[in-house]
C-alpha cells in the first residue's frame, strides 16, 4: 500500500495475467509519473477501458507498479474473481491458457495474503482461487498435468506454496477423495502452509550459510505463527496441515513431535509434496534436483519421515500411473 500527498491510500494492483481477455474494467488505474515518483500517482486508464487499449498502452513502455484507490480495491478484487472464473468456465478457451491464468492468480493472490495474512479479503480470494483451481482439475483429464507444466523452479516462498497446492490436489485426486469440499479445504491448507513464515525475517530466510542453532530455532516457529494467524478463518482440515507439515511418523518432526497416525493422511500427503517440492526447486544455497534425485533421497536419506505407502503412491502420481 502507499500513500499519496493527498492522504489517499493506493494498493499495488495487476491485471496483466488476465489481459489476453476481452473486457471493460470497473474501476480506475493509477500509476505513478516516469520522473519524479513523488506527489499522487496520475490517472493511467478510466472506468470502462476495454482490455485491448490496456494491453496496447502497457506494451508500448513500462509504467511501474500500477494502483487502485483503496475505495476501489475490494471492487478490483471482486472483477479479478469474476474474470477468473468467466475464463475457466468458457468452453472456447484452451486448456493450457486456463492453466496459466489460474497458475498466475494463484501466485498473484498468494502473495497478497503473504503480505497481509490477517486480512480478510485476501483470505476471500486465496479461497476462491483454490476453488477455481479444484473445479478445473474436476472438469478437465489433463488439468493437474497442465498446472504442473508451470510450476516455479525458483523459490520462493509463495511459488512454493502454489507449487505445493498443485502437487497436492494431484496427488489427493489419485489418493481419493470423498468430496468437492474436502478437496478444496486440503488444497487451501497446502496453499497456505508456509503462511507462518511471513513472521520470520528474510535474513533468515535466505541466509546462504548454515543457519545458527538459533535461527533454526525461530524457523521451526513458522507452523505455530501460521497456526496461530489463521486461527479461526480457514477450515480445521486446512489449519492442521499448516501446523503439522513438518511432523514425521518416526516422531522426530515438529512441533508436537506426532507419530504415525497421529498425523492426518492429508498432512502427511502435504509433507510429501512439501519436502518434494523443496528438493526439486532452486534454493539460494542449493541447485534444483531433478525428480528421479528428488524422490531418490526422499526414499534413501529420509528414512522415518514419510509415510512410505504414501510416498510409493505420490511416486505413481509423479509417473502418471
Ligand atoms: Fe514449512
Ligand atoms: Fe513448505
Amino acid at each position: 500500500m502507499e500513500q499519496g500527498l493527498s492522504g489517499a491510500k493506493y494498493f499495488n494492483v495487476n491485471i496483466s495475467h488476465l489481459l489476453s481477455q476481452d473486457f471493460d474494467i470497473t474501476f480506475k488505474i493509477y500509476c505513478y509519473p516516469a520522473k519524479p515518483r513523488d506527489g499522487a500517482p496520475i490517472l493511467l486508464f478510466g472506468e470502462n477501458t476495454p482490455s485491448r487499449k490496456i494491453k496496447i498502452t502497457l506494451g508500448k513502455r513500462k509504467f511501474g507498479p500500477l494502483y487502485v484507490k483503496e475505495k476501489d480495491y475490494y471492487l478490483y478484487l471482486q472483477f479479478v474473481e469474476d474474470q477468473v472464473r468467466l475464463f475457466i468456465e468458457d468452453d472456447l478457451v484452451p486448456i493450457k491458457k486456463k492453466a496459466e491464468v489460474l497458475y498466475n492468480s494463484a501466485k498473484e493472490t498468494i502473495k497478497n495474503i503473504f503480505d497481509h495474512p490477517r486480512s480478510g479479503n485476501n483470505l476471500k480470494r486465496v479461497q476462491s482461487t483454490v476453488n477455481s483451481i479444484v473445479t478445473f482439475s474436476l472438469k478437465n483429464h489433463d488439468a493437474i498435468a497442465n498446472l504442473l507444466r508451470l510450476t516455479s523452479y525458483d523459490y520462493y516462498t509463495f511459488t512454493h506454496c502454489v507449487n505445493v497446492a498443485i502437487f497436492g490436489l494431484g496427488f489427493k485426486q489419485t489418493v481419493g477423495y470423498k468430496s468437492e469440499e474436502e478437496l478444496r479445504e486440503f488444497t487451501l491448507g497446502c496453499i497456505c502452509h508456509d503462511i507462518g513464515k511471513t513472521r520470520i525475517s528474510e535474513r533468515i530466510l535466505k541466509k546462504k550459510e548454515k543457519l545458527t542453532n538459533e535461527e533454526f530455532h525461530m524457523i521451526k516457529v513458522h507452523p505455530r505463527h501460521g497456526f496461530v494467524l489463521m486461527k479461526g478463518m480457514i477450515p480445521d482440515c486446512s489449519l492442521d496441515i499448516i501446523l503439522h507439515h513438518h511432523e514425521k511418523i518416526d516422531g522426530s518432526g515438529y512441533p508436537d513431535q506426532l507419530m504415525g497416525d497421529d498425523i492426518s493422511e492429508n498432512t502427511k500427503m502435504a509433507a510429501i509434496c512439501d519436502v518434494y517440492d523443496a528438493l526439486t526447486t532452486k534454493r539460494c544455497y542449493a541447485e534444483a534436483r531433478s525428480p528421479f534425485h528428488g524422490i531418490k533421497l526422499m526414499k534413501d536419506e529420509m528414512p522415518g519421515h514419510f509415510d512410505p505407502d504414501l510416498l510409493e503412491r505420490f511416486i505413481l502420481f509423479l509417473r502418471g500411473d
